[in-house]
């Protein structure tokens, strides 16, 4: 059985990566370039969002061609060599798979609208109803999730931007030609795949108005999902062929993941789910800001690991990518204690049992942007939301304040490479860098021994050398714990005990550590002590 619980993968975003030709995007070379330094890390495959031919209405999750390189990121032969150094370094490629819609761009929908039948059904076209879209359904980056096509005096349905059109599954041909896609793609030496929103693609055999949501009930983890996602693996070679594979899950619950992840389903290697980066979430809106809850946040990831660990089911572990706000300036302090907060955030998930995703930045402690100017946003969803915001009463100021909390921009700024300028590019930049760029880059971090990045090496190297990290079993510690997260795990006769203090306040470790030695610790310390520092990790192992 393809054994992968010792892996850690790395997230680009390469727009925001590294702009190797300056005209201020970040492309497929820039990522070539800096291989090395993701060697260094010790990751074993880059996940990279997609670059393929796309109008980049949502940076490129809006695919016009599967087959083909956005020329703003560079050319088939670029995507080659990435590959080809990428492996010689030992790391594997995971491609990111959009596959719940096209771009209206892709030659499939404008063949669609000039007429075709064939490829009209690859979409989902109804009829309005009462002279209105079919149903009322939200799209999810705002606004109703039907356009109306005045070529076929229909609808086509899109769950995401108007340029988003979702694809039918039910169609056979549809489903023959995405597998060929990822055939493609294995065929080129492409290891690994991310598939997108995946959990969306089971649409329900009627269309109904949702008056209780915003219509993602029905479908969302859809009665089909799964034999069309066995099916895709299968047709496509993913099945018995050592390639890592993470779905997207939006909404979904743990039963469902657990099913996704059982390896004797063959669906998928992992899921990655959203729940515990919803505590901050005032009412479950997105849009709507709190404090976060602490003992939520524990308690969803307590559920999942447990609950996935019992039914065989394997957890993506993340805080952050490109569509969240960074972990760090969400939940801990990311000014006075942005190093110590930035390494007990890695260890409290990176010790837990599933496979952890490193964001590009976050092995550095990057923040959050925090823009406060609209056309400094970038992002499709912050511009509908800025103005949606506004229409419901917010001012302008609450608007920017909701924003900064949650724009996906946040985390889309460019790489910080070095103090001078940032190193990303020599242009201007497509979205502007952070101004701690002086202070936060790789340049500084290589050069500090207690780094960030050296901690993230350190964990990295521990999920390869104990197998309590990588296979261990999970158990909750300290359930009810105002401040500290902890968790147990063992394997064999090994046991690991881990304890994080989400806050700033010092406080007592309530257990008895006799028996254990502290092999981790975020703070340099001469002396055992039994209490936790602000915003401090340590790990122990009983010996
Ligand atoms: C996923 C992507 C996100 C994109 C959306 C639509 O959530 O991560 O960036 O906007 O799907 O494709």
């Amino acid at each position: 059985m393809f054994d992968f619980k010792n892996k850690v993968v790395y997230q680009i975003y390469p727009k925001s990566f590294y702009d190797s030709n300056n005209d201020g995007l970040g492309d497929i070379k820039g990522m070539t370039e800096k291989l090395d330094y993701i060697k260094e890390l010790g990751v074993d495959y880059i996940w990279s969002t997609p670059f393929f031919k796309s109008p980049q209405n949502d940076n490129g999750y809006d695919v016009a061609d599967y087959y083909s390189i956005d020329p703003s990121y560079g050319t088939m032969e670029d995507v080659e060599e990435l590959i080809e150094e990428a492996d010689k370094r030992g790391i594997a490629l995971m491609f990111d798979m959009v596959f719940n819609h096209t771009s209206t761009e892709h030659e499939w929908f404008k063949k669609a609208l000039a007429g075709d039948e064939y490829y009209k059904d690859f979409y989902i076209f109804k009829d309005p109803v009462d002279g209105k879209a079919p149903t009322n359904w939200v799209s999810k980056f705002g606004g109703n999730a039907w356009e109306y096509s005045k070529e076929w005096g229909q609808y086509y349905l899109h769950l995401f931007d108007v340029t988003q059109a979702d694809l039918n599954w039910e169609n056979p041909n549809v489903r023959k030609a995405l597998a060929d896609v990822v055939k493609f793609w294995i065929d080129k030496g492409v290891k690994g795949f991310r598939f997108d929103v995946v959990n969306l693609i089971s649409k329900p055999d009627t269309f109904e108005n949702d008056y209780e949501g915003d219509g993602r009930r029905f479908y969302t983890d859809g009665k089909k999902v799964n034999q069309y996602l066995k099916e895709l693996c299968k047709e496509s070679g993913i099945t018995g062929n050592d390639i890592l594979t993470v779905g997207e899950m939006s909404s979904t619950t743990l039963e469902n993941c657990a099913i996704y992840s059982d390896p004797r389903e063959e669906e998928l290697s992992m899921c990655f789910n959203f729940h515990h980066l919803k505590v901050d979430y005032k009412n479950n809106q997105k849009w709507e800001v709190m404090p976060y809850d602490f003992q939520m946040l524990k308690d969803l990831y307590n559920e999942w690991q447990l609950g996935m660990q019992e039914r065989n089911g394997w957890n993506a572990l993340f805080w952050n990518n490109h569509d969240q706000p960074r972990a760090l300036s969400r939940f801990c302090n990311d000014t006075t204690y942005r190093s110590e907060s930035a390494k007990m955030l890695g260890a409290c998930i990176h010790l837990m049992q599933g496979t952890p995703y490193i964001y590009q930045g976050e092995e550095i402690g990057m923040t959050n942007a925090g823009f406060r100017q609209i056309d400094k946003y970038k992002d499709v969803e912050s511009h509908n939301y800025f103005k949606i915001l506004q229409e419901s009463g917010k001012t302008e100021e609450e608007a920017y304040d909701i924003l900064n909390e949650r724009s996906r921009d946040n985390a889309r700024t460019p790489m910080q490479w070095n103090g001078n300028e940032g190193g990303f590019t020599s242009a201007n930049p497509w979205i502007d860098m952070i101004d701690n760029y002086k202070e936060v880059n790789v340049e500084n971090e290589l050069k500090s021994e207690d780094s960030v990045f050296s901690f993230y090496q350190e964990l990295i190297k521990l999920r390869k050398e104990y197998k309590v990290v990588s296979e261990g079993l999970y158990e909750v510690m300290l359930e009810k714990h105002p401040q500290i997260f902890a968790y147990k795990r063992s394997y064999d006769t090994q046991e690991m005990l881990v304890f994080n203090n989400f806050f700033e306040k010092t406080v007592e470790i309530p257990y008895n550590l006799e028996g254990y030695k502290c092999i981790l610790n975020n703070y340099n310390e001469t002396t055992e002590s039994s209490s936790l520092k602000p915003f401090q990790t340590k790990t122990y192992i009983k010996i």
